[in-house]
């Protein structure tokens, strides 16, 4: 990237960081089980709600407790369960259709991040019925109040519980794009170990990484606050000590509600200060092959974390200590080299790979640029790279090894 750019990226990150105080973040209220829904719901005078989820969450019986309780106690609950993993428009529409005809007042995104997102972008076309998503996508389009908008995670987590956004594909034209504002973050988030007990091994470890990816970025990027840094640190703290536990053993509880309090804590970092290019290549790789987020993120954490460098090692040693492997008084270099060790470590022990055998090397050069385009001007990141530069995180994950850029 040349000095230019770097300047423009610079000069856009630092306009956001100075907004940061003055715009309306707020966190979800956290509600410990389903039955506080019930109590919200009275409380606001709403009496249809709309359960946004998938197949296979409501095969499991995962949505089932909810269904019946609200039956019983006199609500009605309406339930599209068609979601899909990257949620299209053409679902978010058939929802909304739903949510009208059944004249609903509330959603309840219940599922990984693609229902949460889905209910979050039916919330979003509800505000703006004139609108559709295209026109709804990007920052800050949406401006009204969206109906009353709970998450319930099964998965902990892609954050989307806290955030403001949510991302829709075009089945058309195969366009991954995000809705991003702020009545997108949803009311309240149900963080109920009861929902993830289920979560294969694999999923669990996928999306465990993932969060700890988003509170390492947000940490080290240069929009933090002391807010995003204290959610970051406890957000690495709990990931290091609950997430080997609940990729092993699924149903331990306490582990699990950990899990689920860490996706909402690096869910609440990263909305606020940004991820980094670990995510913009993650995303890239997961439009492309339709490979699991969590998992490629992972995988490519360490990797980017080495390429900082020095830059971060300040950083690093304050994650280094949150993650119990370096004390105040080890030596700064030590203690940043330990950390990336210890990413490196989690993802062995809990079955996560070194690279992506999906990739195929004559795509490299188109998605540095999706990478890029998505990373820069907006992401914070320690050190800035242009597309050119981006290509090494591929070929360091590339199963055939090769020349990096
Ligand atoms: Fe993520």
């Amino acid at each position: 990237m040349n000095i230019a750019e770097k300047v423009y990226c610079r000069v856009f990150q630092f306009g956001f960081k100075l907004a940061i105080p003055v715009l309306p973040y707020r966190n979800p209220e956290v509600l410990n089980s389903v039955e506080r829904i019930l109590e919200m719901l009275k409380e606001k005078k709403i009496e249809r709600v709309m359960l946004v989820t998938d197949g296979v969450v409501r095969s499991l019986g995962i949505t089932k407790h909810l269904e019946e309780l609200l039956g019983r106690k006199g609500f009605t609950a309406v339930v599209y369960d068609r979601v899909q993993s990257n949620p299209t428009v053409r679902i978010v529409e058939e929802a909304r259709q739903l949510y009208l005809q059944k004249d609903c007042q509330a959603l309840i995104g219940f599922g990984g991040g693609s229902s949460m997102d889905t209910a979050k972008a039916v919330g979003a076309l509800i505000a703006r019925p004139k609108s559709n998503l295209e026109d709804l996508g990007g920052i800050l389009r949406i401006w009204k109040k969206t109906p009353l908008t709970i998450a319930i995670p099964t998965t902990a987590g892609t954050g989307s519980e806290t955030t403001v956004a949510a991302v829709v594909v075009d089945e058309e034209s195969g366009h991954k794009y995000a809705l991003m504002d702020f009545p997108l973050i949803p009311d309240a988030a149900v963080l109920d170990p009861e929902t993830t007990l289920t979560l294969p091994p694999r999923v669990t470890a996928g999306t465990g990484m993932d969060t700890l990816a988003h509170a390492v970025e947000a940490y080290i990027g240069r929009s933090t606050t002391k807010q995003t840094r204290r959610e970051a640190l406890r957000c690495v703290r709990l990931v290091f000590g609950n997430l080997e536990r609940a990729v092993k053993n699924g149903s331990d509880r306490k582990a699990r509600r950990n899990m689920l309090r860490a996706s909402y804590l690096g869910g609440a970092a990263f909305t606020v200060s940004y991820v980094g290019y670990a995510h913009a290549v993650s995303h890239s790789l997961s439009g492309k092959y339709n490979v699991p987020h969590g998992e490629t993120t992972a995988i490519l954490l360490p990797y980017v974390l080495e390429a900082y460098g020095t830059t971060i090692y300040p950083q690093l040693k304050a994650l280094a200590i949150a993650a119990g492997v370096a004390h105040m008084d080890t030596e700064e270099a030590l203690a940043a080299q330990s950390f990336i060790r210890a990413v490196w470590e989690l993802n062995r022990r809990i079955g996560i790979g070194t690279k992506i055998p999906e990739l195929k090397k004559e795509d490299i050069a188109k998605l540095a640029r999706l990478a890029a385009a998505e990373g820069n001007p907006v992401y914070p990141v320690p050190v800035l790279y242009g597309a050119k530069e981006l290509e090494r995180f591929y070929y360091d994950v590339l199963e055939e090894g090769g020349t990096r850029a």
